[in-house]
């Protein structure tokens, strides 16, 4: 059946009622109308649907809703300060890190969890923390770049 359930995220804390089973990609998406977060496999293996969960990047179709309750969820619509863009933003359109845009909010939570954690001491390290991100349209040069330079 459906139950309540709530979720603070981006520092809000909102109440919604989803069936158990929901993951915390599909309630963040259809139950909170955050669509930043993107679908890409569903399955855990291409980084479109990453968020920060107290402070940890998850891939958000793979945990559910309901085991996120009471923790910190900070989703691409949260990263910025206002109208003044993280610096992982900002630095995504500096260095173009992206073409088409589909896999940018995954790609750009992954990148704030990389710096955050300290794997950008080499672009090898960069790459081998963001190896769950996939780009099919092939920006990963510029990725890199623009994590490269949003740690500094
Ligand atoms: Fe979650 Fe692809 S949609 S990893």
């Amino acid at each position: 059946g459906v139950s309540e359930m709530s979720l603070k995220v981006n520092g809000a804390t909102r109440t919604f009622r989803a069936e158990p089973r929901v993951t915390l990609l599909d309630a963040l998406r259809e139950n909170l109308g955050l669509t930043g977060s993107k679908k890409g496999c569903d399955h855990g293996q291409c980084g479109a649907c990453t968020v920060l969960v107290n402070g940890r990047r998850i891939n958000s179709c793979l945990t559910l809703a309901v085991m996120n309750q009471g923790k910190e969820i900070t989703t691409i619509e949260g990263l910025a300060d206002g109208d003044k863009l993280h610096p992982v933003q900002a630095a995504f359109i500096e260095h173009d890190g992206f073409q088409c845009g589909y896999c940018t909010p995954g790609q750009i939570m992954s990148g704030v969890a990389c710096i955050k954690e300290g794997h950008t001491k080499s672009d090898d390290e960069i790459r081998e923390w963001m190896s769950g991100n996939l780009c099919r349209c092939g920006a990963y040069p510029n990725i890199v770049a623009a994590i490269r330079d949003a740690q500094q």
